[in-house]
C-alpha cells in the first residue's frame, strides 16, 4: 500500500489535513514536508538543491547568502497560451482569456497529477499575501514538488509556521494551490537539475478559488502566490468584494516640506515598474529634499478606506525583478537590494563565482558562463549576438533589503493612493505624460493602453498589443466586467485618485529613446504629484491635460523645448490608427463593455 514518509503536520486544521491527505494520495510523493519557513529549513533546502545541481552557491564573500539557478531552456517565462481561467461559463472568463470547462480541466488535471510526484517530496507550503496582521491579507497553501518554488516563495511571501498558526485560529478562507513540475522519478532514477514537462497547464478556478499548475518551475507559473493568486484569483475576489487587485507598483513621494504622496502605477511586464518604484531623484531634486520610497514593485491590492480614499498594500514580501538592464546607473537601489540573500535565475556566472547580466556594468566580464552553462565572451556576443543572461533572467530578493523601502510598506491598513499611472512601452504615438479629465476618462485611458510585448512571456517580442491596465495576462474574469468594476469603484469613494498616462519609451526617427528615463522620470512624477495635490499647471488637449514645457522642473537638465514638443506631440494620423485599435478591443468585449467607455471613445473622436 502507498504510504508516504511524513513528519507530524504543523497545523491542526482538519480541512487542511484532509486536503493534504487527499492530494498526497493523488500525487503519490515519497515524502511529505510541512514547511515551517525557518532559516535552517531554508539552508537545508538550498544545500539539497546545490547537491542536485539545481542551484550553485555563489562566492559567499562577494555574494553572501546568494545562489544561481539555471532553468531548462524550454522553461524561462510565463506561458500565456497555456494559462486558463476555468470559470463556470466561457463568458465569465471573457474573450481575452483562454477558457476551459472547469470539470473537463479538473478531469485532465487529475489524470496529469496522478502519480506526478513519485520519487519526490511534496512540500506543504502555507503562505500569506500581505502582512500577517493586515485585514486585507489573504492566505493560500501551495502543495509543490519544487524546492526551488519553496525557496523563492520564502522570499516573495510570508510563509511557514506563523501562517499555519493563522490558518488554525481564523476562519479566513484558504486558497488551495496545486503545483507540480510534472516529472515523476522512477525507482533509483537520477533527477535532472531543472525538472519540468513539455506539457503545461496554469489553471485557475475563480468560483471555487483554486489554482492548479502543471509542468513549469519558472516564475509566475510556479510561485503561485504571485500572478495566479494575487492577480488572477484575487481580481475575481476583489470584484465580488469591492476592492481591486492590480499589476501595479506603489511608491511614496516626499516633497521638500515633508509632505508625502503615494502613487500606484500599472506598467506591463518588463516595462519599468521595479525601476520606477526605486527611482533615485536627480541630484538637484535630492538636494532640494525630494525623496522616493518603495512600497511594492509589482502588485497592489487597493481598497476604499473609511476616509473615502483608496488605500493600497503590497501583497508581496520580495521582488522577482528583471535582471538585464539593472545596474548601478539605472537602478542602484535594486543593486543594493540584491547584494545578499538573493536567488538569481538564468543570469551568467563569472569566474570569481559572481553573477553578471547585460546592463549590469558597461564593461562586460572578459569571460563568463552563460545562463545555459556554456562559455561566453564579449567577442562571441559580437559575432553571434549570444546573450550571457536570458532576457527574462530574474533576481528574487527580500523587499526589506531595499534601501528605499517605505516605513509603511508593511502597514496593515496600507497607504493612501493619490495618483494612478498607466504606462506602456510605445515607440510612437503616446506622449511622455498626460492627465485624464476625470475618473471614467482615466479608466478609458487604462483600458485602451497598448504596449510592445517583452521577454516576460513566451512568444513574439516587440509587437504592440492592447494590454488593459497591464492586466491582459492577469485578469481572472471578463475584461469588460473588469472595466465596469473599475468605473464603479468611484461610487464608494469621496475622493478618487487622479489618473495619468506615461510613456518612457517614445523613440525618434533614428530609433533612439527621446526621453532618458529612469531617475529623470522624477521630473514627470513631480508634475503628477503637483497635479494630484492641487497646484500644478497644465494645458488642455484632446487626449487630456498636458504639462507645458514650463510646467516641468528642468533644474540641472538641458532638455530643449523642441525635444519636449516632439515627446509630447499629438500625431493625428497615428492617433487615428490608435483609436481604431481601441475599437478592435471594444468589438471583442462588446457584450460586456460598460457604456461609459463607448461614450468616452465617442468624445475622444469628437475632440480629435
Ligand atoms: P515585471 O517584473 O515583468 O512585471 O516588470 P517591471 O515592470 O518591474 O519591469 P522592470 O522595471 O524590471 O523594467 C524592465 C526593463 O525596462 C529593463 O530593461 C529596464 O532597463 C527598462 N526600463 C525601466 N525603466 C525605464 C525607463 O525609464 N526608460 C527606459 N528607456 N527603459 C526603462
Ligand atoms: C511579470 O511577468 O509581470 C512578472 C514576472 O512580474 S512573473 O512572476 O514570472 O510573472
Ligand atoms: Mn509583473
Amino acid at each position: 500500500m502507498y504510504q508516504p514518509e511524513t513528519a507530524p503536520p504543523l497545523s491542526t486544521n482538519v480541512h487542511l489535513l484532509r486536503w493534504v491527505k487527499k492530494m498526497s494520495l493523488l500525487c503519490k510523493p515519497d515524502h511529505i514536508h510541512w514547511v515551517d519557513g525557518s532559516q535552517s529549513e531554508y539552508e537545508r533546502l538550498c544545500d539539497e538543491m546545490v547537491g542536485n545541481g539545481t542551484m550553485l552557491r555563489l562566492n559567499q564573500d562577494l555574494w553572501p547568502g546568494c545562489f544561481l539557478a539555471r532553468s531548462d531552456s524550454s522553461d524561462v517565462a510565463r506561458v500565456e497560451d497555456r494559462t486558463f481561467i476555468c470559470s463556470a461559463s466561457k463568458d465569465g472568463a471573457g474573450p481575452t482569456n483562454n477558457w476551459m470547462n472547469p470539470f473537463e480541466m479538473k478531469k485532465k488535471l487529475r489524470s496529469l497529477f496522478n502519480g506526478c510526484m513519485k520519487g519526490r517530496t511534496m512540500y506543504v507550503l502555507p503562505f500569506c499575501m500581505g502582512p500577517l496582521d493586515s485585514p486585507m491579507a489573504q492566505i493560500g497553501v501551495q502543495l509543490t514538488d519544487s524546492p526551488y518554488a519553496v525557496a523563492n516563495m520564502r522570499i516573495m511571501a510570508r510563509i511557514g509556521q506563523p501562517v499555519f498558526d493563522l490558518i488554525d485560529r481564523t476562519d479566513k478562507r484558504v486558497v488551495p494551490c496545486m503545483h507540480t513540475v510534472g516529472a515523476p522519478l522512477g525507482p533509483g532514477e537520477k533527477d535532472v537539475p531543472w525538472p519540468c514537462n513539455k506539457e503545461k497547464y496554469i489553471a485557475h478556478f475563480p468560483e471555487t478559488r483554486e489554482i492548479w499548475s502543471y509542468g513549469s518551475g519558472y516564475g509566475g507559473n510556479a510561485l503561485l502566490g504571485k500572478k495566479c493568486f494575487a492577480l488572477r484569483i484575487a481580481s475575481a475576489m476583489a470584484r465580488d468584494e469591492g476592492w481591486m487587485a492590480e499589476h501595479m507598483l506603489i511608491l511614496g513621494v516626499e516633497d521638500p516640506h515633508g509632505h508625502k504622496t503615494y502613487v500606484a502605477a500599472a506598467f506591463p511586464s518588463a516595462c519599468g515598474k521595479t525601476n520606477f518604484a526605486m527611482l533615485i531623484p536627480p541630484e538637484p531634486f535630492a538636494k532640494a529634499g525630494w525623496k522616493i520610497s518603495t512600497v511594492g514593485d509589482d502588485i497592489a491590492w487597493i481598497k476604499p478606506g473609511r476616509d473615502g480614499r483608496l488605500h493600497a498594500i503590497n501583497p508581496e514580501a520580495g521582488f522577482f525583478g528583471v535582471a538585464p538592464g539593472t545596474g548601478e546607473k539605472t537602478n542602484p537601489n535594486a543593486m543594493a537590494t540584491l547584494r545578499k540573500n538573493t536567488i538569481f535565475t538564468n543570469v551568467a556566472l563569472t569566474p570569481e563565482g559572481g553573477v553578471w547580466w547585460e546592463g549590469m556594468t558597461d564593461e562586460p566580464p572578459a569571460e563568463c558562463i552563460d545562463w545555459q552553462g556554456k562559455p561566453w565572451t564579449p567577442h562571441l556576443a559580437k559575432e553571434t549576438g549570444a546573450k550571457a543572461a536570458h532576457p527574462n533572467a530574474r533576481f528574487t530578493a527580500p523587499a526589506s533589503q531595499c534601501p528605499t523601502i517605505d516605513p509603511d510598506w508593511e502597514n496593515p491598513a496600507g497607504v493612501p493612493i493619490s495618483a494612478i499611472l498607466f504606462g506602456g512601452r510605445r515607440a510612437t504615438t503616446m506622449p511622455l505624460v498626460s492627465q485624464a479629465f476625470n475618473w471614467t476618462n482615466g479608466v478609458y485611458a487604462g483600458a485602451t493602453m497598448g504596449s510592445e510585448t517583452t521577454a516576460a512571456a513566451a512568444g513574439t517580442i516587440g509587437k504592440v498589443r492592447r494590454d488593459p491596465m497591464a492586466m491582459l495576462p492577469f485578469c481572472g474574469y471578463n475584461m469588460g466586467d473588469y472595466f465596469r468594476h473599475w468605473i464603479s469603484m468611484q461610487n464608494n469613494l469621496s475622493e478618487t485618485p487622479r489618473i495619468f498616462s506615461v510613456n518612457w519609451f517614445r523613440k525618434d526617427a533614428a530609433g533612439r529613446f527621446l526621453w532618458p528615463g529612469f531617475g529623470e522620470n522624477m521630473r514627470v512624477l513631480k508634475w503628477i504629484v503637483e497635479r494630484s495635490t492641487g497646484n500644478g499647471m497644465s494645458k488642455e488637449t484632446p487626449i487630456g491635460w498636458m504639462p507645458r514645457y514650463e510646467d516641468i522642473d528642468w533644474t540641472g537638465m538641458d532638455f530643449p523645448k523642441e525635444k519636449f514638443d516632439e515627446l509630447q506631440k499629438l500625431d493625428r494620423t497615428a492617433w487615428r490608427t490608435e483609436v481604431l485599435s481601441h475599437e478592435e478591443l471594444f468589438l471583442d468585449l462588446h457584450s460586456h463593455l460598460p457604456k461609459e467607455l463607448i461614450y468616452e471613445r465617442e468624445l475622444l473622436i469628437c475632440r480629435m
